[in-house]
């Protein structure tokens, strides 16, 4: 059986930075369900925030300001204290990146480029050009070859092992061969990202199932805050690529058909820099109430900005344009729309990334710390990544240090192996049933009507009923191929029970929170209620069913008050 003191799992961003600072006297081994350079970070464009003072805008910034336009974006429900510390890591970590080989844009001068985002005081979001992730994504993995971390490619974690509390490893399913493999750990990382795919349009890539969190849910660990999900007000019209925030942050004026920069009305000061949530909620409002194009999209005008400008500080996003719209923004303005974008929740973990179960620590969009609340603010993802991919890779090291081998663990491991081998022989047996493609695209139709920007308890009530409904069409899935090597069927068939657990967690979570927050808005209760409300969200899975329970968010420097933009 294949042995590490510390597996990774999650070849992105988080996933690198964890195995890079994860002590080398150790065993340490990243999975990945595809090549880490095909991980969804490579997807993240605008930049990276840190209170550099860079931009000659921003030279009064501090991470001190960094962390209070954090907790006021996360509209309160931020834990403070570990917002505080992902500011402060911000600054040293960006030089780090920098030293490490991030060709960061630069000021005449020299030093790092800084632009302004949504819902920051200052210009504070470091950038290179449009492909920030892309590029921060390739010098960590450049750094892990150097530093010869053994990577396992291409291989699926199907369950995560716990027993009496501790983290004993994890069952994989090796892509290429259709093998089924336990791998014994004596502290398991998880940095598997969001679950964007749940919905039908999401800027996420299509391995974004989310299945590492729906897997540390059914090994017992509670997920936190599930019902806030980010929608990015621009994703380009039917393909629901990423148009980076950046675009408004150069400049980028969101117009309706009357031509009006509409978030005038919605927030006057901010503008088209307004957090997201308020950008998104304003966007599709506008379209609501007609003042989009053809009922689905409003316009994201550039050509202000000039040539040069768009060339080089969007030089993808005019790519992106080009390919799939057929249009050059540097005429034409960019057909945008509303499409799910992150994951506020996550997996509960503080701010060692510690869950409680022993040995187990998560870091990135899969995990909860939490930095973002309500609603994150656009650069604090990027900046998630590093600076908790590290702490996880510091903690699980000084955890290991003191932890002993567990021999037992290996007849655990090797019984859940059989059981899992168990069920995809009988997802082969049979010659007929539900095709999982099927029962996938309904989730994400009922995912994208009913838990939306905008929702109400009816919607809700109803879309849980008919999630619940579909576990039922789920044990008649069945694999139609015989060749199991790179088989999507069988990934699809072992995410989507996942999916599923993910899609009940959010909407329990939002019917149940009978208010509105950050990215969670509610017809039925328009008004953030903090007698009640202000607190996390868990929701476990014990006994067969998700049970839900709350804890308290840690209010420290930062009184709640209403936010204004
Ligand atoms: O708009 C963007 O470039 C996205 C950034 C983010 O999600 O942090």
């Amino acid at each position: 059986m294949i042995a590490q003191d510390i597996l990774v799992v999650g070849g992105g961003l988080a996933g690198l930075a964890a195995a890079l600072n994860s002590d080398p006297a150790h065993k340490v081994a990243v999975i990945s369900k595809v090549h880490p350079l095909r991980s969804h970070s490579v997807a993240a464009q605008g930049g990276i925030n840190a209170a550099l003072g860079n931009n000659p805008n921003g030279k009064d910034d501090t991470w001190e300001r960094h962390a209070f336009d954090t907790v006021k974006g996360s509209d309160y429900l931020a834990d403070q204290s570990a917002a505080e510390l992902m500011c402060k890591k911000a600054i040293p970590t960006i030089y780090e990146l920098e030293h490490l080989g991030v060709p960061f844009s630069r000021f005449p001068g020299g030093v790092i480029a800084q632009r302004p985002f949504g819902g920051a005081g200052f210009p504070r979001t470091c950038y290179a050009a449009d492909r920030t992730g892309l590029v921060i994504l390739h010098a960590l993995f450049e750094q892990s070859i150097k530093k010869k971390v053994k990577f396992y490619n291409e291989w699926l974690v199907t369950r995560l092992i716990v027993r009496d509390g501790k983290c004993l490893g994890v069952v994989v399913l090796d892509l290429t061969t259709a093998k089924i493999m336990p791998i014994k750990a004596r502290a398991v990382i998880f940095a598997t990202g969001g679950y964007g795919r749940v919905y039908l349009r999401t800027t996420n890539a299509y391995i974004n199932h989310g299945s590492g969190i729906g897997i540390a849910y059914r090994a017992g660990i509670p997920l936190k805050d599930m019902e806030f999900v980010q929608f990015h007000p621009t994703s380009l019209l039917g393909k629901n690529i990423l148009i980076t925030e950046g675009a408004r942050g150069e400049g980028g004026y969101l117009l309706n058909n009357k031509g009006k920069r509409y978030m005038a009305d919605y927030a006057s000061s901010a503008m088209e820099l307004a957090p997201r949530d308020i950008v998104a909620r304003a966007t599709q409002t506008e379209i609501d109430k007609g003042n989009g194009f053809e009922g689905q999209y409003v316009h994201l005008d550039l050509r202000h900005l000039g040539e040069e400008k768009i060339k080089k500080r969007l030089p993808a996003i005019r790519e992106i344009c080009m390919n799939f719209a057929r249009i050059d923004p540097i005429d034409e303005p960019i057909p945008i729309q509303p499409a799910q974008h992150y994951s506020m929740g996550g997996i509960d973990v503080d701010e060692s990334c510690a869950s409680f179960v022993e040995g187990f620590f998560a870091a990135g969009e899969c995990a909860s710390v939490s930095v973002h609340g309500a609603n994150r603010l656009g650069g604090n993802s990027l900046l998630e990544t590093v600076v908790f991919g590290r702490i996880a890779g510091e903690e699980a090291s000084n955890y290991v240090k003191g932890s002993e081998n567990n021999e037992e663990g290996e007849k655990v491991l090797l019984d859940e192996a059989s059981e899992i081998k168990s069920r995809i022989e009988e997802w082969m047996r049979r010659d007929s049933g539900i095709k999982v493609h099927l029962l996938m695209n309904k989730l994400k139709v009922i995912m994208s009507e009913k838990v939306d920007i905008f929702r109400d308890k009816r919607n809700l009530a109803e879309a849980l009923e008919r999630i619940r409904k579909l576990r039922e069409d789920y044990n008649q899935v069945y694999i139609s191929g015989k060749n199991l090597r790179f088989c999507q069927e069988l990934v699809n068939i072992i995410e989507f029970e996942s999916m599923l657990d993910l899609a009940e967690v959010i909407t329990l979570g939002g019917l149940n929170r009978e208010e509105t927050r950050g990215s969670h808005y509610r017809m039925d209760f328009p008004k953030r209620d903090d007698k009640d409300w202000l607190k996390h969200t868990l929701v476990s899975w014990k006994d067969g069913k998700s049970q839900i329970g709350y804890k308290d968010v840690k209010i420290e420097k930062y009184k709640p008050v209403e936010r204004k933009y």
